[in-house]
């Protein structure tokens, strides 16, 4: 019997790029890119949505609070894709109003759990995918079951370019700064394309000035199918 499709979030990726693509510099450093105006757009995103979802690299070289703190609104649930729990027990996200989970893959670190659920952290123990991480439809659809019906991906480039290969991404927001950093961390790695009619495309899609950046929103076009719609507020921009 073929398993019925798994219930999936809306997922909206997004993140700030140079001119020349890249979202960190060669040593990692990303904090910030963007201008101001795009900034307070970033927190008003995270306030539309239910979840805001991170790669474990992300929290390491970055220690961020994922909190909204430029708009007025609410503070999404922190996930972070973390297969082996490498999430530092003093991370700041644990500091930060709200909930943090932690999605790793079986078998888990006993002493890792425990010192992650005595900071206020959930662990979620999902099964691996193919290369022992977090499987992120299996990870997504479990946000689903319990009732997350928007998912903000918020990098880094590892985790969204999994979630692109894997057709899991609805919305594409692109912040892009006039900087160029020449060697750094590109935005999206292997994505599997070889020809030019394989890219990935949009059904909607706009530009608009965002401050000094230009700001590039679309909904891409062979995406898996959503449970929910896009967030309300965000429907409306
Ligand atoms: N400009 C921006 O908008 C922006 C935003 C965020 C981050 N950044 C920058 O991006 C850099 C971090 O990016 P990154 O690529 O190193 O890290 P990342 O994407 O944040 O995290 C990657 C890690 O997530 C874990 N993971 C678990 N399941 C995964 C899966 N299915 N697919 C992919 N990853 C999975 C893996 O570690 P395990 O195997 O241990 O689980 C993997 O190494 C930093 O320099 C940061 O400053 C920039």
């Amino acid at each position: 019997m073929p398993q019925p499709a798994p219930r999936l979030p809306w997922v909206t990726v997004k993140y700030a790029q140079t001119l020349d693509g890249r979202i960190a510099t060669r040593s990692g450093e990303s904090q910030w890119i963007s201008s101001e105006t795009s900034l307070v757009y970033a927190h008003a995103l995270r306030a539309q949505h239910d979840a805001v979802l991170v790669g474990v690299g992300t929290v390491l070289r970055d220690n961020p609070r994922l909190t909204v703190r430029l708009v007025v609104g609410r503070n999404p649930l922190r996930v972070v894709a973390d297969s082996a729990l490498r999430t530092p027990p003093d991370a700041a996200l644990f500091d930060s109003p709200g909930q943090t989970w932690l999605a790793a893959v079986t078998p888990i670190n006993a002493a890792r759990c425990r010192a992650l659920e005595a900071r206020g952290g959930r662990v979620l123990a999902l099964p691996p995918d193919g290369a022992g991480r977090v499987d992120l439809s299996r990870l997504l659809a479990e946000l689903a079951s319990q009732n997350v019906q928007s998912v903000l991906v918020e990098g880094g480039a590892r985790l969204i370019t999994t979630l692109l290969r894997e057709r899991l991404v609805h919305r594409l927001v692109v912040c892009v700064a006039p900087k160029v950093l020449g060697s750094g961390v590109e935005a999206v790695g292997d994505l599997g394309i070889t020809r030019l009619a394989e890219a990935l495309t949009f059904q909607r899609s706009a530009f608009r000035l965002c401050g000094a950046d230009v700001l590039f929103e679309g909904d891409l076009a062979d995406a898996r199918e959503p449970a929910f719609g896009p967030p309300e507020e965000a429907e409306s921009r």
